[in-house]
């Protein structure tokens, strides 16, 4: 297990949400909900320490963008040395609250995907509300947005619709993965 997992967690046990990084079999059963041949630019919100950042850079083409948004200081500073090599990523130290100003000052609009691994089920419902808004305000009808959660409170919920669902037993602890597109109703 990762020391600098284990330590962010103890410094902000609700923001961090699980106690060690995604499992391999969670990073690999992720990764399979995305479409490499289209996905051109990917935001990855809550890294961490990079799991599925790496799975996803091993299939992602060169010419592919991937943006990943980080709010702990820590994690931001790690990502930037881990992949300071890497044409295609780069990372931003800042709130997924502000996501679409985030992307909209990148000149990022209508991304392929939204990955996300913040833990939206186990925070304060009213920041819940916010982020998710802004993950659906940064989204176009073909985005997708992909998160793995403890519960399946954001499949029946109104800003989203569920395209698949799955289950990974092989992580601690067991989550549900979410594809979900913008609901039509959205704004
Ligand atoms: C459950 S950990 C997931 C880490 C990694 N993706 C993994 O699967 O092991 C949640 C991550 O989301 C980040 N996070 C929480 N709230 C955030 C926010 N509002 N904006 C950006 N990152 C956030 C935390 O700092 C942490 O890195």
């Amino acid at each position: 297990m990762s020391l600098l997992f284990f330590k962010r967690v103890l410094a902000n046990p609700v923001r961090v949400g699980y106690l060690v990084p995604s499992s391999r079999f969670l990073t690999r059963q992720t990764a399979k909900l995305i479409n490499f041949s289209k996905a051109r630019t990917v935001i990855e919100l809550g890294p961490g320490e990079g799991c599925h950042t790496r799975r996803i850079l091993r299939r992602m083409d060169a010419g592919s963008r991937l943006i990943l948004i980080e709010l702990d200081d820590h994690f931001a500073r790690h990502l930037e040395t881990q992949f300071a090599h890497d044409a295609r990523v780069l990372v931003v130290h800042a709130n997924a609250l502000h996501l679409a100003e985030t992307l909209g000052k990148l000149g990022v609009s209508e991304p392929d995907y939204i990955v996300s691994g913040i833990p939206f089920t186990i925070m304060d419902r009213e920041l819940r509300e916010q982020l998710l808004a802004n993950i659906a305000r940064a989204m176009g009808p073909k985005s997708r947005f992909i998160t793995y959660q403890a519960t399946i409170q954001i499949s029946t919920h109104g800003l989203f619709d569920l395209v698949r669902r799955e289950h990974c037993l092989f992580n601690i602890p067991p989550l549900h993965v979410m594809e979900l597109r913008k609901a039509v109703v959205a704004s």
